[in-house]
C-alpha cells in the first residue's frame, strides 16, 4: 500500500499541544507550528483500525495482559536492531519522561549529581532539577564533522555523579552515536559507578542509511549499567496514546526498579497502549519506510532552500528523526532578536535552541514531520523575514 503524506489533516481543536497550545506558549494562535515533536501525518490506518476494533466492544473496564504486547516488542527490537530481549526484562512505563523521573527517584537522592550532555532534550534537565538533583553538564563538542561526545571532559567531571541521561540518537540534533563512543561511554560510567539511562525514543527513525545501535548491546558493561527507554510513540505518531516501555537486562537493577514500579502500579497499562503497540510493531514496516523517505526529502528540501535563499542559516542534517537543527548563528542575532525573527516576522513556531541548554544558543529546532506544502510555506516565510532584517 502506498501512503499519502501530502494529505492535509486539520489538527486544530483536537486538544493537541502543537496547535491548540500555540496561544498559551507563544501568545499567538496563528503561527505555523513546527515545534512539539509529533508529526502532522495521519496515524497509520492499521493502528486506528486496531483501536477502533477494540472500541467496538461496549465495555472499557480494567485491562489485563495483552497476549501480543511483549512478543511484538521483542520481535520488533530483534528484527530492526538485532537486539535479543528477554521479555522478563521489559516493563511498561507511562511515558519516557515519567520513566526518567522514576529512575531519578529510585536510584538517586536529593542533592545527587546527574550528568546530561547539552544541547539536549530539556526534560533531561528539568526532571532532575525539579526533583532537587544537581545537573552536571557535559556539553557536546561541535566540530567540523558535527557533534561529538566529549569523553575527556566527562572523565574530568564524572567523579561523585550517580546517573547519566543519554539521548540515543541525540535530540535535538539527531546524532547517531558511533558504537565506539557508546562503548567508551559505558566503560567510563562503569568505572565511576554511574548508571546510564538510554532514551531511545527516536531510534526507529534513522535516515540516510544510518542504523541504530542500542546502548545496552555495545558491551557486557553497557548491558550491566543501563536502563533503556523506547516506544512506538514518535515513530507512528501515537504519542498521545502513551506506549513507552523500559528494558533492564541487569538482574540487580531490574529487581530494584521493577519492584518499585510494581509496588506503585506504574506499569498498569490501560487498554489502548498494547493494542496500538502490537498493531504498530506487527504491521508498521512499510508505512515507516515510506514515512522516513518522505522525511528525508523534507530534510533535503530545507538544506537546498537554505543554501539557495538563506545563507545565514545552516541546517545540520539529522541522522535520525524528523527534527532539523538549524544553525542560525550566521544571522548574527542575539537570542531575543532570533526568536522575534521566527515568531514575529516569519509567523513560525519552532523550538528555541537555548531551551536545550548550553550550546543551544543561536540554534532553532524545526519539526519537518509535516506536509511538503507546509514546509515550503514555512521556508518562504523564513526567507522573507530574513530578507527584511
Ligand atoms: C528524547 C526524547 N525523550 C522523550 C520524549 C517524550 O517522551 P514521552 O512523551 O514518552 O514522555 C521526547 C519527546 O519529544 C524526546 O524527544
Amino acid at each position: 500500500m502506498k501512503y499519502d503524506f501530502d494529505k492535509p489533516v486539520d489538527r486544530k481543536n483536537t486538544c493537541c499541544v502543537k496547535y491548540d497550545a500555540l496561544e498559551a506558549v507563544y501568545g499567538r494562535a496563528d503561527l505555523l507550528p513546527m515545534w512539539v515533536a509529533d508529526m502532522d501525518f495521519e496515524t497509520p490506518d492499521f493502528i486506528i483500525d486496531a483501536l477502533r476494533e477494540r472500541l467496538e466492544h461496549p465495555v472499557l473496564g480494567y485491562a489485563c495482559e495483552h497476549p501480543d504486547y511483549w512478543p511484538s516488542v521483542v520481535d520488533w527490537q530483534k528484527r530492526r536492531n538485532g537486539w535479543e530481549i528477554d521479555p522478563s526484562h521489559l516493563a511498561f512505563v507511562p511515558g519516557i519522561v515519567k520513566g526518567i523521573g522514576m529512575v531519578v527517584n529510585v536510584f538517586t537522592q536529593p542533592g545527587d549529581k546527574i550528568i546530561i550532555q547539552p544541547p539536549v532534550y530539556h526534560p533531561f534537565r528539568l526532571v532532575p532539577q525539579n526533583n532537587g538533583r544537581e545537573i552536571v553538564w557535559n556539553p557536546l563538542k561541535l566540530t567540523e564533522h558535527g557533534y561529538e561526545m566529549d569523553l575527556e571532559q566527562l572523565e574530568s567531571i564524572i567523579e561523585g555523579c550517580r546517573l547519566l541521561i543519554l539521548s540515543n540518537p541525540h535530540n535535538p540534533a539527531g546524532v547517531a552515536w558511533p558504537v565506539e563512543t557508546l562503548r567508551s561511554l559505558a566503560e567510563i560510567c562503569h568505572r565511576h559507578g554511574v548508571l546510564v539511562v538510554s532514551d531511545e525514543i527516536h531510534s526507529d527513525m534513522y535516515l540516510f542509511g544510518k542504523k541504530h545501535v542500542p546502548f545496552a548491546t555495545v558491551s557486557d558493561i553497557a548491558r550491566e549499567i543501563s536502563i533503556t527507554f523506547a516506544a512506538p510513540s514518535k515513530t507512528f505518531n501515537i504519542a498521545g496514546v502513551i506506549t513507552s516501555y523500559c528494558v533492564v537486562p541487569d538482574d540487580r537493577l531490574r529487581e530494584r526498579f521493577f519492584s518499585w514500579i510494581h509496588a506503585n502500579e506504574m506499569d498498569a497499562k490501560g487498554i489502548f497502549p498494547p493494542v496500538a503497540t502490537s498493531a504498530a510493531y506487527r504491521k508498521g514496516d512499510s508505512w515507516l519506510e515510506q514515512m522516513l523517505k518522505y522525511v528525508e526529502q523534507n530534510v533535503l528540501y530545507v538544506e537546498d532552500f537554505c543554501r539557495e535563499h538563506i545563507s545565514g542559516i545552516v541546517p545540520m542534517r539529522p541522522d535520525a528523526s524528523f527534527l532539523v537543527w538549524l544553525d542560525c548563528r550566521g544571522l548574527g542575532l542575539d537570542h531575543d532578536a532570533l526568536n522575534s525573527l521566527f515568531v514575529d516576522k516569519a509567523g513560525l513556531a519552532l523550538n528555541d535552541g537555548a531551551m536545550f541548554g548550553p550550546g543551544g544558543e543561536g540554534f532553532m529546532r524545526m519539526n519537518v514531520g509535516t506536509r511538503r506544502a507546509v514546509l515550503e510555506e514555512a521556508m518562504e516565510r523564513l526567507a522573507a523575514a530574513v530578507a527584511s532584517i
